[in-house]
């Protein structure tokens, strides 16, 4: 191990055999009748990955869905193991994977803690000594003493980041909790991870989110379908996956309108800084850029957004709000901004009309088309299968 480098991957590669996705009883009576053996399909899903984290570190790694980031993550908290290669990490570790991997769901809050606490190798006074801060950090002490199967997700999230945080340990490995809770509680989080890395501990970070990447991380890697694509200081990590990935295409644009000349249309992540790639949750912005050919007045928009079956999904329309645009500049950028997007993961496409006095100057079908994926809609992260296409806020009671 090179002199101050806390953890060493080599050449690991893990492959998921995935015939054995499907456990329903049908599938497996099936399979238990059938002559032949069905073959099975591998899935390479890290492929030759290696690099290096030195201490203090906190280490970046991004990729779009399916890449294997978490794969990864799994692998160095040993969850799973690799196919091939290794990986050596020199310290205690502890990981934020899922929401509360490593709690017991019977046991209270604070014997978690506890338990946690000793796994990590601490004694009791250690934990005694860290308790306080914990529960204060995760504002949870009201139901402290309380079963966690009994807390919200919200809730849960609060004190597996807190404990994991707070118990000293010398690796922390953390997989997109970040997109999870409220704002005040992400800012903590965030705060809260500088300090574990600035007090010379090591810290693996994956998100979706390139700004909190950009701002928490100084270096990391990029995978694409278990490969690394580029590494090392992650502000140039992060252009490389902007520059490389493609997340939606312009039609080129028509010149279809003698009223109107339309430039560009972007679709941006308002929640994401800015960046191109969309996610479930994220407050979205389109950006039509326009100039008028001719003197333009009362401009209605509409945009129809459909799924790849060209399937009609909804529409936006500046008349909704009461809001046709009076007088319109010689040129500049017509916005709409959703405050949180509820597709599902998948791929889309956007039909721009404008109407000038309910008289149609401009139409072009599927002027664009633009990819959605995972992301921090509901406050677990959790997504439904994609073929849910929309997500919708909801709230559970039993009386
Ligand atoms: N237990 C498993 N069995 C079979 N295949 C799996 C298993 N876990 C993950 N995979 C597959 O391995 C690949 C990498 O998945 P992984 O969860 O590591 O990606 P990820 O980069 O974390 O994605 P996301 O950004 O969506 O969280 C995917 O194709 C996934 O379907
Ligand atoms: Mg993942």
């Amino acid at each position: 191990m090179s002199s101050n480098s806390v953890i060493e991957v080599q050449n690991l590669s893990k492959v998921y055999d995935i015939e054995g996705k499907s456990k329903d009883l049908r599938y497996a009576i099936s399979k238990f009748f059938s002559s032949k053996n069905k073959e099975t399909e591998k899935l390479l899903a890290l492929n030759n990955i290696s690099f290096n984290v030195n201490e203090g570190e906190v280490f970046g790694i991004i990729g779009p869905n399916g890449s294997g980031k978490s794969t990864l993550l799994k692998i160095l908290s040993k969850i799973t193991f690799p196919t091939s290669g290794k990986a050596i990490l020199n310290g205690r570790v502890s990981s934020l994977l899922e929401v509360g991997t490593g709690f017991h769901h019977e046991l209270s809050g604070r014997e978690n803690i506890f338990l946690n606490g000793s796994i990590l190798g601490m004694s009791k006074k250690e934990i005694k000594k860290k308790f306080d801060e914990i529960v204060d950090f995760s504002g949870i002490e009201k139901f402290i003493d309380t079963p966690v199967k009994h807390y919200s997700s919200g809730m849960y999230v609060r004190l597996a980041f807190s404990v994991a945080a707070h118990l000293e340990p010398e690796i922390l490995l953390v997989d997109e909790v970040l997109s999870v809770g409220d704002m005040n509680f992400r800012r903590k989080s965030m705060g809260k991870m500088n300090e574990v890395a600035n007090s010379g501990r090591t810290v693996i970070l994956v998100s979706h989110n390139l700004g909190i990447i950009k701002n928490l991380c100084q270096n990391g890697i990029y995978l694409d379908r278990g490969e690394i694509q580029s590494s090392g200081i992650i502000q140039k990590v992060v252009e490389d996956y902007q520059n490389s990935y493609k997340p939606y295409q312009n039609k080129t644009l028509p010149n279809i309108s003698k009223h109107i000349d339309v430039s560009k249309i972007d679709i941006l992540s308002i929640t994401n800084n800015g960046s191109k790639i969309l996610s479930t949750g994220d407050e979205i912005m389109i950006k039509i850029k326009f100039k008028s050919l001719v003197k333009l007045r009362n401009l209605l928009v509409k945009i129809i957004v459909r799924d790849n079956n060209k399937q009609v999904l909804f529409s936006c329309n500046n008349k909704f709000y009461d809001a046709i645009f009076e007088s319109v500049p010689d040129e500049g950028i017509i916005t709409c901004q959703i405050p949180k997007l509820a597709l599902n993961t998948g791929e889309y496409s956007i039909d721009l009309f404008l109407e000038q006095d309910r008289i149609e100057i401009f139409k072009v079908f599927e002027i664009m088309r633009f990819e959605v994926f995972a992301g921090g809609f509901y406050e677990t992260a959790i997504m439904p299968y994609h073929d849910r296409i929309f997500l919708v806020d909801h709230v559970w009671k039993i009386e």
